[in-house]
């Protein structure tokens, strides 16, 4: 019997949520969240709980907290007294549902607590052995995937620039247009140390600061001009990027960190389009949205196996401190993807 049947005489699982207190008042803090216990329900027929082990922080949730230009965001906000969501990957220690056994890693969308728990098809098997470890599984590669590959085609001959570099998506999509035969990739960031590990580590031919003249930094770079850009930035290092595109050059338009990590709330994450240099271009652009997608596990698997690719991230130890790493990570204190271990007792 288990402690989720009725007559069990274990003791109910509890489980440690983070919720949305309060809305940022400027700058996002650890006081707009609060850690609550829970006691976990008993499971439905066709329902799986499962024991969180990793969750993944991005720089979107600052803003589904309330933080930055709120007034643009064209997705609800996380709601105040819920816990928040997030990608995570954990066990199944109970199911209820035929198509999960115990024991089984998955992935799924309700981070941000120990315990996850609710209809079967929220949940996503994984194959254990096909990556190093579950926290693999949680790397921003399906972005990067999705405006490498799917938007801007990056092949043989391309010279590419990735703004914010050093960050979850950026340190992967330049390695994949590595990968996949980039002529010369280069890569911004917001400091000196990041700048040097975008070259040392991540294997950019060159990369600069973006606190300077940027446009100038990137002709020096890219003399020839710029055939693919990934951008994460918007604002500055956008219309740079496009002065300095070859006619025709590819963009995937990822995010706009320049106005979504800021505390003016008159700020919006409206792209300004010089039109006629990029009408005489004939540029493409092309924002995105990342979707589900089977070709970027395989691709990851094979590119670290062959020591092509690494994957950057640091491991936070603990829901209680995943408030501050999401504040540090708005900060710029990280390079690569942030990922919560959870660490709920088996
Ligand atoms: N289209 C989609 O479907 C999709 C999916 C996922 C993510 N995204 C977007 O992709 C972008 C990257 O996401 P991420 O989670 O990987 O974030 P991230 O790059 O890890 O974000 C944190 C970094 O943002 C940089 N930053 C902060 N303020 C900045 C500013 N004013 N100008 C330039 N950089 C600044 C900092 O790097 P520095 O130290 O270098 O300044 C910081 O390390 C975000 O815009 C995110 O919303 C889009």
């Amino acid at each position: 019997v288990s402690s989720m049947e009725p007559g069990s005489t274990e003791a109910p699982i509890r489980s440690r949520e983070v919720r949305a207190a309060t809305r940022p008042q400027g700058a996002l803090s650890v006081d707009n969240f609060e850690v609550c216990t829970v006691t976990v329900p008993p499971l439905g027929d066709g329902e799986v709980l499962v024991r969180n082990e990793f969750m993944a922080l991005s720089a979107i949730m600052g803003n589904l907290m309330g933080a930055g230009p709120r007034s643009r965001m064209p997705m609800p906000l996380f709601a105040l007294g819920e816990p928040l969501s997030g990608v995570a990957v954990g066990t199944v220690v109970q199911s209820t549902d035929a198509a999960f056994s115990s024991g089984d890693l998955v992935q799924h969308r309700l981070g941000w607590r120990e315990y996850a728990w609710g209809p079967a098809a929220g949940f996503r098997r994984l194959d254990r052995g096909v990556l190093p470890a579950p926290q693999y599984f949680l790397s921003q590669g399906p972005t990067a995937w999705r405006g490498m590959v799917d938007m801007a085609n990056v092949g043989a001959g391309d010279v590419v620039f990735v703004s914010g570099a050093a960050g979850g998506v950026g340190s992967l999509a330049g390695q994949i247009a590595r990968c996949r035969g980039a002529k010369r990739v280069i890569g911004s960031a917001g400091s000196q140390d990041k700048v040097d590990f975008l070259v040392q580590e991540l294997h950019y031919d060159a990369a600069f600061d973006y606190h300077g003249p940027i446009q100038e930094r990137l002709r020096a770079l890219a003399p020839e001009g710029l055939d693919v850009v990934f951008d994460n930035v918007g604002g500055e290092q956008f219309e740079a990027a496009l002065q300095v595109a070859r006619p025709g050059a590819r963009f995937a338009l990822c995010g706009v960190l320049s106005s979504q990590v800021t505390t003016n709330p008159e700020a919006d994450m409206f792209l300004r389009v010089d039109q006629v240099t990029a009408g005489m271009k004939e540029v493409v652009l092309r924002p995105f949205a990342t979707r589900p997608t089977a070709e970027w596990v395989p691709h990851f698997a094979k590119w670290l196996d062959e020591g092509r690719m690494i994957f950057p991230h640091t491991i936070v130890q603990g829901l209680d401190n995943a408030p501050a790493a999401l504040v540090s990570l708005l900060g710029g204190q990280y390079k690569g993807s942030v990922i919560v271990q959870l660490g709920a007792r088996p």
